[in-house]
């Protein structure tokens, strides 16, 4: 099943971004840390806050295949949008200056922030540095109709745009995703280790939709893959990434003699909605002892707005016992550490 998949993937246009398959690691430093409290369950990350371009991130994944398509289509020209803290934007930046193109951020006031480390540093200081033109927009603006008018002026000018979608969410950036499930069949495979649960934080649902496409297509359940919502309320949520995973396996299934899959049923599609706090990008107290719980336990980073709230439900579900003692649960870390210094204030001398 999983060949099928491989040689589905094959026929859509990719940019190459990664260096190769990002590392999976155990947490052994947290599971002593824990003790008692691991319940016996054996932790694992998958880095994919582990890539060499522009600080990494899971929006390589998806970059890989929008820049494949928007090279096929010509374009010289990549914009997107997002909130003011983007980390898709940020790597947009780096991927377009890779790849040789020129990059417009169109990005909004999503958080209710207008201070020194929210509008100059962390992945602002980046994009700019990355050279992308930045349009910063007041607060009430509708990013994505910014975003329309700018693409029209650029091409009224002679540029050829491709315009990405926020997140990098549609099923051509999610097939990143279904790569990524691919990946970590073949690395489970070698380490000898099935993972009962694949755990990763939820935006705007292409990372989870592509893992849970990716299971399916490799005739696995969808419901190994649980996400946290840290934008969408866990309906709406939900509703996004059972649409998603269902486009992204069409899309999958398109062409001549080419499986075809079935959509997953809604039910396979696990999102938690127990972490995401009064709003996106406002910080949780469960957040903040997350990111530090897994800083000086290991070493590692994690971001204050996604994947500092995802951990932090795998942290409650394991101390609850929500998963079975000696199973083996993987994180999807995918990066956002940039983030953290916009976020000063909320780690300040804790
Ligand atoms: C660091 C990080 N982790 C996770 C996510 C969530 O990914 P998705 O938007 O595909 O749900 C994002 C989205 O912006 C992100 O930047």
């Amino acid at each position: 099943m999983s060949t099928g998949l491989s040689s589905a993937l094959q026929r859509f246009p990719r940019y190459a971004l990664l260096d190769g398959p990002t590392p999976i690691q155990r947490l052994t430093g947290l599971e002593a840390a824990l003790g008692a409290a691991a319940n016996g369950v054996r932790l694992y990350v998958k880095r994919d806050d582990h890539m060499s371009l522009g600080g990494g991130g899971n929006k390589l994944r998806k970059l890989e295949f929008l820049l494949g398509d928007a090279r096929q289509q010509g374009a010289d020209t990549v914009v997107t949008v997002g909130g003011l803290q983007s980390n898709h934007a940020r790597l947009t930046a780096a991927a377009a200056a890779r790849a040789g193109m020129a990059c417009e951020l169109v990005l909004g006031r999503v958080v209710p922030r207008s201070d020194v480390d929210y509008e100059e540093n962390g992945n602002m200081l980046l994009n700019r540095l990355l050279g992308a033109v930045v349009h910063d927009l007041p607060v009430g603006a509708d990013a994505m109709a910014a975003a329309l008018e700018r693409v029209r002026a650029l091409e009224l000018s002679g540029r050829r745009v491709y315009l990405a979608p926020l997140g990098g969410s549609t099923p051509t950036g999610a097939l990143g995703y279904a790569a990524c499930a691919l990946e970590i069949l073949e690395q489970s495979r070698v380490l000898g280790v099935d993972f009962s649960r694949i755990v990763v934080a939820n935006g705007s649902a292409g990372t989870h939709a592509g893992l849970a496409a990716g299971m399916i297509a490799a005739g696995l359940p969808a419901a190994k893959v649980q996400s946290f919502t840290t934008l969408a309320d866990a309906a709406v949520a939900h509703t996004k990434t059972v649409d998603l995973t269902a486009a992204t396996l069409t899309l999958l299934g398109q062409g001549e003699g080419v499986a075809t899959y079935a959509p997953p049923a809604p039910g396979d599609i696990q999102v938690d909605g127990s972490q995401r706090g009064p709003a996106y990008g406002v910080p949780t107290p469960a957040m903040v002892e997350a990111v530090q719980c897994l800083a000086r336990s290991e070493g590692l980073l994690l971001d204050p707005v996604y994947s500092g709230k995802a951990f932090a439900g795998l942290l409650a579900d394991v101390r609850a016992g929500c998963h079975a003692p000696g199973s083996d649960v993987l994180f999807v870390m995918t990066g956002g550490a940039p983030g953290l210094y916009a976020y000063r204030t909320a780690f300040r001398a804790r």
